[in-house]
């Protein structure tokens, strides 16, 4: 018996298909998952023995989210997004903020409707979109991978039912500006569009680019979903909680949505992120100093490939999207990368790029020794691929 064609549509997720090949060849450096160096802090871990010392949190909780990580997630919206939920909005939270989009998406969507997104996309976001039956239509950005605002207006069709935006943005590490933002808002405003915004990396800014939440914007609440992650911010990827901000209108579906699938964000997980954000964005704003001196050092790594590999732009995140010169696939080019140099990187073709050669490096994860020897390596095997 066979898989249901709904789901053998889906691609197969890429992060293990290359941890594979890394256990495969022991001693590579991985530059492919998209993962911060450092856990919780300390807060966070305090409250997990305030959790375990009352036994009725062994029991189910409120669908949204424990009123105590709602009002202080609320608190964080209104002074570092400029987000206040009103009458138009509301606030749920989730077990990380890709169940964040897969409640936005099963909350807006029937069968053969379509969600704008951005190539090269979120993988995820992509197969979300292709499991509960719809179609992503796909929208290229530019050369510096920023958004194309006259295609995505050409884009909108009857059956479009959102548009998805990300930024900074996963695989490019793109930062769109505030006017692109508020403009795809607005757009969607005026079609009678979902805006989907994530956030996931809201703190990871460089060189003074600046994040801007669309969901600040007067007017937006009710045609806005925001999505938040700890995963990033506080090194709580396995923690699984996220927050979405989303129209007052939909909190209904969401409720039966996530009543469904999860009855309620892991507690234990909850009190732990109460914590986390009793440290606050300063946490993160420490931690980013170490990985901007990483970024720094893999940026001038691959600026000295310039003449075969180009470096777009990416003032955000902690990846850089690599466009190569030359008519290898990607994802045999990362095969090559890792069983020839012990290197790990992403391919492009994860992310939709089927033309061009991409790789994402990925430096989140890495101590700043491992990661000036897993870019030596990576330059190294690109260098003899180019010779
Ligand atoms: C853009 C983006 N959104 C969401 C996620 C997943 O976040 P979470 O762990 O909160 O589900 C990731 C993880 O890489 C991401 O890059």
């Amino acid at each position: 018996m066979q898989a249901a064609l709904r789901i053998q549509s889906v691609q197969s997720p890429i992060i293990p298909v290359v941890a594979e090949l890394i256990r495969q060849n022991p001693g590579t450096i991985s530059l492919g998952q998209g993962v911060v160096n450092y856990g919780p802090p300390p807060e966070a871990a305090a409250q997990i023995q305030r959790f375990l010392a009352d036994p009725e949190n062994h029991k189910y909780k409120p669908v949204v989210g424990c009123p105590e990580l709602l009002e202080a997630f609320e608190k964080k919206l209104n002074t570092e997004n400029g987000i206040s939920l009103g009458d138009t909005s509301r606030l749920v939270i989730t077990a990380g903020s890709n169940m964040g989009f897969m409640n936005a998406l099963l909350a807006i969507t029937d069968p053969g409707d379509e969600i704008i997104l951005q190539t090269p996309y979120y993988f995820n976001h992509e197969m979300a979109i292709t499991m509960a039956n719809c179609r992503p239509v796909l929208v290229p950005t530019d050369d510096n991978y920023q958004l194309q605002l006259q295609l995505i207006r050409q884009a909108i069709t009857p059956r479009t039912r959102a548009i998805v935006t990300i930024s900074p943005n996963n695989p490019t590490g793109a930062v769109y500006p505030e006017p692109a933002l508020r403009e795809v808002n607005t757009m969607c405003r005026e079609r009678g569009l979902y805006h989907i915004h994530d956030e996931a990396y809201e703190y990871f800014v460089y060189d003074g680019a600046k994040h801007f939440s669309p969901g600040s914007m007067s007017g937006a609440g009710a045609h806005t979903i925001s999505l938040f992650s700890l995963s990033k911010a506080y090194g709580f990827a396995s923690w699984r909680i996220g927050a979405m901000v989303l129209p007052a209108t939909l909190l209904d579906a969401v409720r039966k949505i996530q009543d469904t699938i999860l009855i309620c964000p892991p507690v234990i997980s909850q009190f732990a992120a109460v914590g986390a954000l009793q440290a606050g964005a300063s946490y993160c704003r420490e931690q980013l100093r170490g990985i901007a001196e990483v970024r720094e050092l893999v940026k001038r790594e691959l600026e000295s490939m310039a003449e075969f590999c180009e470096v777009p732009p990416a003032a955000g995140a902690f990846y850089f999207l690599l466009r190569l010169r030359t008519d290898l696939n990607s994802m045999v080019l990362a095969e090559q990368l890792i069983r020839e140099h012990r290197v790990a990187v992403i391919p492009g073709t994860a992310f939709g790029l089927e033309a061009g050669c991409h790789l994402r490096v990925a430096y989140g994860a890495l101590q700043r020794a491992t990661a000036a020897e897993g870019i030596g390596r990576l330059v190294e095997g690109l260098k003899r691929l180019k010779g």
